[in-house]
């Protein structure tokens, strides 16, 4: 009996009909890279910067790429005081000099980034104990140093970054309790003391979704060329996401600076695609989305006078190297090229803001 009925399974199963089979399509590789024709720099009229680091200038795939495609340069995290000042009057030069011997053989420029952050502070300063003067003194030894280093291929800093908290207010570092409110001026003016040949610059975040922080800037900048302050340009970092903030409030930020005359950095910038963290790897619909902004902001770039553009930088070479994975938490896409080193169509959206 039990034959009998397995019999009559296997029967009733090979009566079965047999769906037809799905044909087999081959999976399209999703495009999010493509092969370039065009560099950066063969294609925009200013300078175009990578945010690196030492070790990176010594690894050749990574230098071809960035000889190819970038002629300025910003030291990542090395050029912070953190790493430059360690103890009162003693300094660290080494990746100033590094960064400039490369950038020297290539008819490149090097940015320096940032003599003074609330967030790259030497744990000895940060302890300090002294008098405010000593702290003053220590400051200003510490600024005209870095601004007067030889060889002088640094022709441009960072002076001041962040100095504003996200409502606009001062922030209340440490600089600001040692020195005082009008410590920002004071610091532009040591650094121009050092060397007025070199372009001087505030750089932030925020004032271009914030319009409490930007006012704070705009105010700082009215009250520096009212009291005839040296600073020439202001970094708009640029950390932005595909569609956040919009365009307008970046323009408003961006013109009213350019009104005023001074020098435009877009210093900081990376595109994220990934912000809730659903995504595991790029997709094509977010790579094209990431392409559309990018050319959102290059359009907007060529707006600006052009003996006002003082250039692009990204925040660094490939989406793996980038800080927002390690800030946010989550696997991000932000950069121009993949780990691989390939261009992604981010780069291509750059490209066909001058088509
Ligand atoms: C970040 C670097 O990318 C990190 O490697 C470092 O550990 C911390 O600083 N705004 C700035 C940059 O002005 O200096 C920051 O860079 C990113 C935010």
């Amino acid at each position: 009996m039990r034959y009998l009925i397995l019999f009559l399974c296997v029967f009733t199963a090979c009566q079965t009909p047999v769906e037809p089979e799905e044909p087999i399509i081959p999976q399209e590789e999703p495009e999010t890279t493509y092969t370039a024709t065009k560099s950066l720099i063969s294609a925009a009229p200013f300078r175009v910067g990578v945010a690196g680091n030492v070790a990176g200038l010594k690894e050749h795939t990574e230098t071809r790429l960035i000889d190819q495609e970038f002629n300025s340069m910003t030291a990542e995290y090395e050029m912070k005081q953190n790493i430059m000042h360690i103890s009162k009057y003693d300094y660290d030069w080494v990746s100033i000099d590094e960064f400039a011997n490369y950038t020297r053989s290539r008819g490149m420029r090097v940015h320096g980034h940032a003599l003074l952050w609330h967030s790259a502070i030497p744990s000895w300063l940060e302890n300090f104990t002294g008098s405010d003067e000593e702290f003053s003194d220590i400051m200003k030894a510490y600024i005209q140093g870095a601004v007067s280093h030889r060889p002088k291929d640094v022709q441009s800093w960072d002076v001041v970054n962040e100095a504003f908290e996200d409502n606009g207010d001062l922030r209340n570092s440490i600089f600001r309790q040692k020195m005082g409110d009008d410590y920002i001026a004071q610091c532009f003016q040591w650094a121009h003391e050092a060397d007025s040949s070199v372009k001087l610059f505030y750089n932030d975040y925020g004032t271009i979704w914030d319009d409490r922080k930007l006012t704070a800037m705009l105010e700082m900048l009215d009250d520096f060329e009212a009291r005839g302050i040296p600073i020439h340009g202001v970094g708009f970092q640029m950390h932005i996401t595909w569609d956040w903030p919009v365009i307008e409030p970046i323009k408003k930020a961006v013109d009213a600076v350019a009104s005023r005359g001074w020098l435009i950095h877009f210093s900081e910038v990376d595109i994220r695609v990934n912000e809730d963290g659903g995504e595991l790897e790029l997709n094509q619909r977010l790579a094209e989305l990431q392409q559309a902004r990018m050319t959102e902001i290059v359009n907007l770039y060529n707006t600006i006078p052009e003996e006002q553009q003082f250039g692009i930088t990204f925040w660094g070479l490939r989406d793996t190297d980038s800080w927002l994975i390690d800030f946010w938490g989550n696997v991000e896409w932000p950069l121009l090229f993949d780990h691989s080193y390939k261009h992604k169509l981010m780069h291509k959206g750059f490209v066909e803001a001058f088509e």
